[in-house]
């Protein structure tokens, strides 16, 4: 039986990785929805509009086309965005246009139709609470400050793009309250949630688990 898989965490804490391995092993589709709100980020920017306006904001959303590929690429209006979203620029931004209701309503919309069968492994901050309420397996991951952190450093490091990794640390804090403590859809672990703490686990350690709590309700 095919179900669906919801991955939610805070900033670095893997997700996406994960969820795309879990996706692959399982012959799954992989949605990265925060890639979504990277592409409004990204857009909102390019426009040159006022980023902490939602109404100029939503005013471009009628405007902008996502495609997410199964081959890992993210197109805005046809153009590949893929390594451009990953800016440190835009994560901040993105974390400012994820804070507005217009905004998460539109992508919300777009994510429900995305998965409205079964065999999909969706990331994000708010799958399980409020995107795939009724996902079979329902995961949230974490892991400390400074793991994430050093994660960060090295993803961008890797990238090319130089961060101080104080700077990183202050920013994870940062987008982690705002994730957490803005009014529609904050972060936070939803009832059926196994919650995962990948601080000292190695990346194929944290699919291995998914994949077993996945089987479990797959053969139950
Ligand atoms: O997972 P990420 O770092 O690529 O996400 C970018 C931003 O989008 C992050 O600040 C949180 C936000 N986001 C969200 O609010 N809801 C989601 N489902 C996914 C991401």
């Amino acid at each position: 039986m095919k179900i669906n898989i919801g991955i939610d965490g805070p900033v670095a804490s893997g997700k996406s990785t994960i969820a795309k391995k879990v996706a692959e092993r399982l012959g799954y589709t992989h949605i990265d929805t925060g890639a979504m709100y990277r592409c409004v980020a990204h857009y909102a920017l390019l426009a040159k509009i006022d980023i902490k306006s939602e109404s100029e904001v939503s005013a471009l959303l009628p405007h902008l086309f996502i495609q997410l590929h199964p081959d890992g690429s993210i197109f805005c209006n046809d153009q590949d965005v893929t390594s451009i979203i990953r800016s440190h620029e835009i994560s901040n931004a993105a974390s400012t246009v994820a804070a507005f209701s217009s905004v998460r309503a539109n992508l919300v919309i777009q994510q429900k139709r995305m998965a409205q069968d079964k065999g999909f492994v969706m990331d994000g901050r708010d799958i399980n609470t409020v995107v795939l309420p009724e996902a079979e397996c329902q995961i949230f991951l974490t892991a400390s400050i400074e793991s994430r952190a050093q994660r960060r450093f090295l993803d961008l490091q890797s990238r090319g793009q130089h961060v101080d990794l104080n700077i990183i640390k202050k920013d994870i804090q940062q987008r982690d309250f705002n994730d957490m403590n803005r009014l529609d859809s904050p972060l936070k672990i939803s009832k059926n949630a196994h919650v995962i703490d990948t601080s000292n686990m190695s990346i194929d350690e944290v699919v291995d688990m998914i994949l077993n709590l996945a089987k479990e309700v797959m053969y139950d």
